[in-house]
């Protein structure tokens, strides 16, 4: 496999192809670590005030140190981005870890976190996806009960959602969708699920338990920008029957348009009104905002 770009391990930046961590780290063996996905436009890091924020909270919640400024931070992400050369728009992914340590759940063991920033180019998806819309699968997999490791943990532990989003793969879907433990909608794999119903834009509760999507908090803003009522809502898999329209957030997918839910076609089977109007005044906003270096 050929990897593009750069990565930053604890200090050293190489070419993605020669980027190690070592195997006692306990991000590797134990999924014990916390990560971030941001991507660029006019390569500035968008929203990377509250992609840093989200950090330190998910870090928080395992209680592991970031021991670093967001400027120590934005300061390495341009120097892992200038080592990847020509990247048109990037891809970063940050991964912060417990560390190395000895084959232990310890907190002692592990002193010193690991710290690594990958920066690829940014591939938009194909135009297709937001010309017609996916088809997304609501899946068997359950999504992780908040008492377990809570879905509001941007958590390295991702064999949830890995499982989910391969049980879906094997569908042709391209997203899958996944109940709570109480059988209501809470996200999906990667991104967080909407609908809409009689113009309103309803989105799960937080309270479902999902990872509150910086995305999906933009898109509240987005909404009152246009007068467009966005608010949360109880909803179930019987609620997809009465939706004119769908999509998914997430950083590198922006507003992606659903059509199906497995085989219940959505609304005209076509991307739906609100669904664009909201991608391109969110499109609008993302390239205002990084034009003018704003990282609120
Ligand atoms: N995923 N829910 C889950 C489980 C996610 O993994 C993501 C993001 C989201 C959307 O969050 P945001 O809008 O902040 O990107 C919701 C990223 C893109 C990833 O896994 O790389």
């Amino acid at each position: 496999m050929a990897i593009r770009g750069a990565v930053y391990v604890n200090g050293a930046i190489r070419p993605a192809a020669q980027a190690v961590v070592p195997v006692y780290d306990h991000g590797f063996l134990y999924g014990e670590g916390v990560y971030e996905t941001l991507r660029t436009y006019h390569r500035v890091p968008f929203l990377y005030d509250r992609h840093m924020r989200r950090l330190r909270a998910s870090a928080g919640y395992i209680h592991l140190d970031v021991p670093y400024s967001d400027a120590d931070l934005r300061g390495w992400i341009e120097e892992t981005m200038q080592a990847a050369g020509d990247l048109n728009e990037a891809y970063i992914r940050i991964l912060h870890t417990r560390g190395v340590g000895e084959l232990t759940y310890d907190l002692k063991a592990t002193p010193t976190p690991s710290l690594v920033i990958i920066v690829k180019p940014f591939e938009e998806p194909p135009a297709r996806v937001f010309e017609q819309g996916i088809k997304i699968s609501l899946v068997s997999i359950v999504r992780n009960h908040p008492a377990s490791v809570n879905p509001i943990v941007k958590s390295n532990n991702l064999l949830n959602n890995a499982l989910a989003m391969q049980e879906a793969n094997r569908t042709g879907a391209e997203e899958a969708l996944m109940c709570n433990y109480r059988g209501e909608l809470s996200e999906c794999s990667q991104s967080n699920f909407f609908m809409v119903r009689g113009g309103v834009v309803l989105t799960p509760k937080s309270h479902a338990g999902l990872l509150e999507g910086v995305t999906r908090a933009f898109l509240f803003e987005v909404g009152r920008d246009l007068e467009i009522e966005v608010r949360e809502e109880t909803l179930s898999p019987a609620d997809l029957e009465t939706a004119d329209e769908a999509f998914i957030t997430s950083t590198t997918r922006e507003l992606t348009p659903v059509t199906r839910v497995d085989d219940r076609v959505i609304g005209q089977g076509t991307p739906g009104p609100l669904t664009m109007k909201l991608l391109e005044r969110y499109r609008r906003r993302a390239h205002e905002m990084t034009r003018a270096g704003v990282l609120r």
